[in-house]
């Protein structure tokens, strides 16, 4: 965390930013939505995830609503990335279940939880840069390709008809991101903000219903945050994507998130609506105690 995300933390916390950040409705994620928040649909259970002596995660439980927006928030190294990281299966806790829609996933690895219709976008950018737009967002059409090499390498009309379908699924979300414009520039040649859109692009197209967008607003202005932020509520608003976001800008999650898990030393020490988790002693201690870095 840069010296000035803890001065605005700080702010915040102190509650003298509280929900003034611009342009982005108050209350627009509680008010008429077209998905209404539901019965929890991710159940993680006493997560204990260790490397070596490292204790990532401790211990940890929390649940996630269906069509919610919520937060992982926490200093750095909080093990926030590896909670997204055991729920994803990159990384396999020591301890604890993780249940999602009522099913306990067993042996969990990243290619299961695809197909289980959860996605993420990673902390740093992970794109093919001298690639499209539209080609980085066909990537995340793998799992709908069921074309054998042989069907795609003779063009036949099984493999014919199935790439005209993802394409005609990535052109919707180029549409729906407002990047139709850009869809043929390779990525590397495009501003953060875009690139980190493109990312979002590729996590919808797999379709999941779960998303999980690990720091997407990171080394953004302070324009294209609000633009982010814009397409995170259409996404859940439109699409009733549920998602969790790891954030450090507090504004951004004051404004977006209908609950906040707070993450310290690998522990969660509050969880609920951000207004409840801003008045916790134990977050603001987190925050504005010993520096963790
Ligand atoms: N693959 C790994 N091997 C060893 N230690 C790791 C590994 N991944 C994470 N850690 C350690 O686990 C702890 C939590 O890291 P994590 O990346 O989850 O934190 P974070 O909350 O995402 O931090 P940040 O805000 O900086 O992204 C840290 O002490 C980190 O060094
Ligand atoms: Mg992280």
């Amino acid at each position: 965390m840069t010296y000035y995300e803890k001065k605005k933390l700080k702010n915040w916390l102190e509650a003298k930013r509280l929900k003034k950040t611009p342009n982005i409705e108050q209350g627009t994620m509680t008010i008429d939505r077209n998905f209404p928040i539901g019965e929890p649909v991710l159940e993680v259970k006493n997560i204990s995830l260790r490397f070596g002596g490292v204790k990532a995660i401790t211990d940890s439980s929390f649940s996630v609503l269906k069509h919610e927006i919520k937060a992982i928030i926490g200093p750095n190294g909080a093990g926030k990335s590896s909670l997204l990281n055991c729920i994803n299966g990159i990384y396999q806790p020591q301890e604890g279940s993780i249940a999602f829609k009522g099913e306990v996933l067993e042996k969990i690895t990243p290619n299961l939880i695809a197909q289980k219709g959860i996605s993420r976008t990673f902390q740093n950018l992970a794109l093919f840069k001298r690639m499209s737009v539209l080609d980085n967002i066909l990537v995340g059409r793998r799992l709908h390709m069921n074309s054998n090499f042989m069907q795609v390498a003779f063009q036949l009309p099984k493999a014919r008809a199935e790439e005209k379908e993802n394409l005609i699924k990535c052109e919707e979300i180029v549409e729906f991101l407002e990047i139709a414009e850009i869809k043929n520039t390779p990525v590397g040649k495009l501003p953060y903000g875009l690139q980190k859109k493109v990312e979002l692009g590729r996590a919808l197209a797999t379709e999941a219903d779960f998303l999980m967008l690990d720091e997407p607003m990171a080394g953004m202005n302070v324009e294209e945050k609000r633009e982010m932020c814009r397409f995170i509520l259409k996404v859940n608003d439109e699409l009733g994507t549920t998602m969790v976001l790891i954030e450090h800008d507090m504004g951004v999650v004051m404004d977006i998130s209908d609950n906040v898990v707070v993450l310290d030393y690998g522990q969660i020490i509050a969880d609920g609506p951000p207004d409840e988790v801003r008045a916790n002693q134990e977050v603001i201690d987190a925050y504005l105690g010993v520096s963790h870095d």
